[in-house]
């Protein structure tokens, strides 16, 4: 596996292959749900007979951060990181700098944000600005590494739609979009780069948030489905941003009578936010 902690190093590393590649974005802190998004960029990379591989790209992106103390505090290894991805069998990690991904202000235009972005009132909501900054990362790492697929984890099920809504393409073509199921502790925590900031207290806390899911699960129609987990949520202690039950890929509300969405929500519990989402469908009676 070759680590490249320069894009100059990388662009010839790249140009040595005609064809493309799977990649898979990562702002790094590498966990067990990141070496499932390699395995399966991995598995792609050989299916569709791509050249250059899996490439893993290891970088915080300022511009997606509202909040510089989070940006700062947020936790960094590439050591750590790289052992994980050659054990998960990626060919090439590409960790660039700010300074390269962005050199000057204005050479990575905003692209424009998707209706699904901001229309549904949630993330975007509680975060301004972060799937701008999303988008403007994905088109430039697409335009650094060349991809003709790319790996996301449903955990972030919202930027999941965000990314496929953009319709990224490259080199004239569609860069086909992959997801991965979310990858879950034994207690049911989504794995997330920041639950290492959870203090023991908030951890032990948090392995009630899954019981959303199964209290949600009881409910007959979605608006009691929402309350039951904003419920289940508040008696972790946690402090609820949103619960909601949305239609899959608009993240729109659903109407009255549907019986089958995705439930999403967002808390904060011990100084650290969590998001996390799943299937919902109306308990039959
Ligand atoms: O999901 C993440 O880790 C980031 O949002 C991504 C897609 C790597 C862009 O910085």
């Amino acid at each position: 596996m070759r680590l490249h902690s320069s894009l100059g190093d990388f662009r010839a590393y790249r140009a040595s292959f005609e064809g493309g590649c799977v990649v898979v974005p990562t702002m790094g802190a590498l966990h067990a749900g990141h070496a499932a998004l390699i395995r399966a960029g991995v598995a792609l990379a050989r299916e569709r007979h791509l050249s250059a591989g899996c490439i893993v790209t290891v970088f915080v992106n300022p511009t997606q951060f509202n909040d510089p103390a989070d940006l700062e505090k947020y936790p960094r290894n590439l050591e750590a990181d790289a052992a994980l991805c050659r054990q998960a069998g990626a060919d090439c990690v590409l960790a660039p700098s700010v300074h390269e991904v962005y050199p000057k202000p204005d050479f990575a235009p905003m692209p424009s944000l998707p209706a699904v972005a901001a229309g549904p009132g949630l993330e975007e909501a509680s975060r301004p600005g972060h799937f701008q900054g999303v988008c403007q990362v994905v088109n430039r790492l697409f335009e650094i590494t060349g991809p003709r697929c790319a790996v996301f984890g449903e955990k972030d099920w919202q930027q999941l739609q965000v990314v496929r809504a953009m319709s990224p393409v490259w080199g004239g073509r569609p860069v086909e979009v992959a997801s991965v199921p979310t990858v879950r502790e034994p207690d049911g925590l989504a794995m997330s780069s920041r639950n290492a900031q959870l203090p023991p207290s908030a951890r032990r806390a948090a392995a009630g948030l899954a019981s959303a899911f199964v209290e949600a699960a009881k409910a007959k129609v979605w608006q009691d489905a929402e309350r039951a987990a904003a419920g289940a949520l508040g008696r972790t202690g946690a402090h609820v941003e949103y619960v909601a039950v949305r239609e899959p890929s608009t993240l729109m509300p659903l109407p009255p009578g549907a019986t089958e969405g995705r439930i999403l929500w967002a808390v904060r519990l011990g100084g650290v936010r969590l998001i996390d989402n799943a299937p919902w469908r109306a308990v039959s009676a």
